[in-house]
């Protein structure tokens, strides 16, 4: 049984590393679990599992070893930047985990947050998207894009970019009934939440389809969809640690928004949306219990609970097991 807010190991004894992530069900029967791994050289790790329960671990499939290949638009295409003997001294001793020694060269990483995959049937790729900074701070504000040709294959990296020339930090994606793929990420210095709809391969956005939320300084969303209506939870914006989550409903994703509403409690279970998974007919809640930065980051848990509905709106009550 796993076990709320407590660490959780994978089949090979290992902490499970999959922060900020995303679960896909894959034609194959498993789930797939990508997630922010810190660990040195590492970006994005991938679980999987039947069950839930058991989680075996498949790789690290974005790391500052991947394979970068440029795509049709213009992006940043580096994995990793040099730095000089002043910022690794500064920065390696204070265990920040973003400037490491790698192969016998000194480099900055750069910072992935929140990946998450979509499985893109028109491609055959499965095509990942997630926050990118430059390691240093948050001033990039862009969009990451990777690729594989199978769940849990080492990714191919696409590069960096701001879509339309937007900022673009903590993010999410949604695929909708008819394959239409959505990215929606926070905005203006995190004031508002954008919404874009993916062309047809999912690797570039098509169109700023909706802008909710203007200046309600929204973070970490999560979107699902029951009964024909789309929900969308989120965070304020208070770094690592956690607040009030709400949630907002609309008939379409380029639609209007209702006004946001409290989910969980003041702290969220002292948790932060990472995504909505849907099984037998249940919407689970899985949010991201942050312990912070540099070494602290591992500490970080998880907490999964069922959202239940009454009249009509999404609540989740807490619970010790992981309702998965
Ligand atoms: C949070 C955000 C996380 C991470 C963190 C850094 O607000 O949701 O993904 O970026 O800030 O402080």
């Amino acid at each position: 049984m796993l076990e709320n807010g407590k660490l959780w190991y994978d089949t090979n004894g290992g902490v499970l590393h999959a922060h900020g992530g995303h679960i896909l069900l894959d034609k194959d029967g498993y789930y797939y679990w990508y997630g922010e791994d810190r660990r040195a050289g590492v970006y994005v790790s991938c679980y999987r599992s039947k069950d839930l329960q058991n989680w075996e671990f498949r790789g690290h499939v974005l790391t500052v070893d991947s394979p970068t290949q440029p795509c049709r638009m213009r992006t940043k295409l580096a994995l990793s930047r040099d730095v000089d003997d002043a910022e690794y001294e500064k920065y390696s001793t204070i265990g920040v985990n973003a400037v490491i020694e790698h192969r016998g060269k000194k480099i900055g990483k750069i910072n992935v947050e929140r990946p998450k995959v979509l499985y893109c049937e028109k491609t055959g790729k499965y095509v990942m998207w997630a926050h990118y900074e430059n390691g240093k701070d948050y001033s990039d504000a862009a969009a990451l894009i990777a690729t594989c040709d199978t769940p849990d294959g080492e990714f191919v990296y696409h590069g960096a970019f701001n879509p339309f020339g937007h900022m673009s930090r903590d993010c999410t994606l949604f695929k909708d009934e008819d394959g239409t793929a959505y990215f929606i990420s926070a905005s203006r210095d995190n004031l508002d939440l954008h919404i874009y709809r993916l062309t047809p391969d999912y690797m570039n956005v098509a169109k700023l389809v909706g802008t909710p939320f203007q200046a309600e300084l929204r973070e970490a969303p999560a979107v699902y969809k029951k009964d024909g209506k789309y929900y969308m939870l989120s965070s304020w914006c208070t770094g690592w640690a956690p607040n009030q989550g709400k949630w907002a409903v609309a008939d379409s994703m380029d639609g209007d928004w209702s006004l946001l509403e409290d989910f969980g409690d003041e702290t969220t279970f002292d948790s932060q949306p990472a995504f909505v998974l849907q099984k037998d007919g249940r919407d689970i809640y899985v949010g991201d219990r942050w312990g912070g930065n540099g070494e602290k980051f591992f500490t970080s848990t998880y907490i999964v609970l069922e959202i239940r509905y009454k009249d009509g709106k999404p609540y989740i009550e807490f619970d010790e097991k992981a309702a998965w």
